[in-house]
């Protein structure tokens, strides 16, 4: 047990899992080069020095380098997780007992649990609050009216928490500026379209161990999320089916994920579109039969199927 880690609190599943834990927080550092550099500046001109700094956040590896960068700017940092899924033990464990954060994190804790961790962050008494879905802000608000007043202010994740934070902000009881992260449109890109559309899908994949080719999915609301969820299920070769109750994302969804079918269903192709089509898809049957003839073991079963079903939907799909 390292002096830093019997030093503070902390409520973890296993510290002895720091040592992988950290080469983890290593090896997302070398994708963050921008952070890096932030936490260089940061340890020269120290911006957060004496500032209490409550983090509700997804405890990983990314989360792991901002703290790392927050503690170079002098903050005194406590960390807890905004989703019990997706706490990684070992990257808490590591930023107990080699950086000294305190971390509440654990995967799968319950509610329970969480309102705990939510609680012991406010008696942390912050400076500032980093949140991930408004729950620490609204718990301050709600159950410590007077200590809200000396928040300097809050940041605000996700979609969820704006929402939240729009409605305390309508009864007139927020009383600090709250930074709307999720507004960026960086932070839209990034992290709803690419990272959600990619992580939901690794994550079905993952828990289900399915093929998603031929498959039918339905997205509910074409939004960020939905949008790069659709269109990685689409390119994964799924039959991909939205559902939105915005007629104008509707009409957005039905050109871009469906545009062929969209295209085909309302204009019927000339005589001579239609015989070039014909020969296209001679040819590229022609390609593909000749490509799997010639092909590795897996090109090998790829053929049987084609052979069993010679020019029907599935094939078209994928
Ligand atoms: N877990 C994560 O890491 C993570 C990351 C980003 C966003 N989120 C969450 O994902 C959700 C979506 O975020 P977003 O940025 O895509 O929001 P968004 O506002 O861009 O999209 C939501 C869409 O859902 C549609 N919608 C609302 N009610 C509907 C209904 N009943 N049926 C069909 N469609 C409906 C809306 O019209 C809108 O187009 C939010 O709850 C957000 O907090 C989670």
């Amino acid at each position: 047990m390292s002096s830093a880690m019997r030093a503070i609190e902390h409520d973890v599943k296993d510290v002895s899992l720091a040592p992988q834990g950290k080469k983890r927080i290593e090896w997302a550092e070398r994708e963050m080069p921008v952070l890096r550099l932030i936490r260089e500046r940061f340890g020269a001109e120290q911006p957060l020095k004496g500032v209490r700094l409550v983090a509700c956040a997804h405890i990983t590896t990314e989360t792991a380098n901002l703290a790392r960068a927050l503690q170079a700017g002098g903050a005194d940092s406590l960390l807890i997780a905004s989703n019990p899924l997706s706490t990684q033990d070992d990257v808490a464990a590591s930023l107990v007992s080699d950086c000294g954060i305190p971390v509440f994190a654990i995967k799968g804790e319950t509610t329970e649990t969480f309102r705990r961790h939510v609680r012991t962050a406010l008696d942390f008494e912050p400076d500032i609050i980093i949140d991930d879905g408004s729950d620490v802000v609204a718990t301050l608000i709600k159950e410590q009216p007077d200590r809200a007043k000396k928040i300097i202010g809050s940041t605000e994740e996700t979609t969820t928490g704006i929402v939240r934070l729009e409605a305390m902000l309508k009864a007139g009881v927020l009383g600090f500026p709250s930074i709307a992260v999720n507004n960026a449109q960086t932070k839209h890109l990034f992290d709803n379209r690419y990272g959600t559309g990619q992580s939901t899908l690794d994550g079905i994949i993952r828990a289900t161990n399915i093929l998603l080719a031929g498959r039918t999915l339905v997205v509910i609301g074409y939004g960020w999320c939905g949008k790069g969820l659709a269109l990685r299920a689409r390119g994964m070769g799924a039959n991909v089916v939205v559902t939105e109750i915005d007629p104008i994302k509707a009409v957005d969804r039905r050109g871009c994920i469906n545009r062929r079918y969209f295209r085909d269903r309302h204009r019927q192709p000339s005589r001579d579109r239609r015989r070039a089509l014909r020969q296209n898809e001679r040819r590229r049957d022609r390609r593909q039969q000749r490509s799997l003839r010639s092909g590795t073991e897996s090109g090998c079963v790829a053929r049987v199927v084609w052979r069993a079903n010679p020019r029907q939907a599935f094939r078209r799909r994928i």
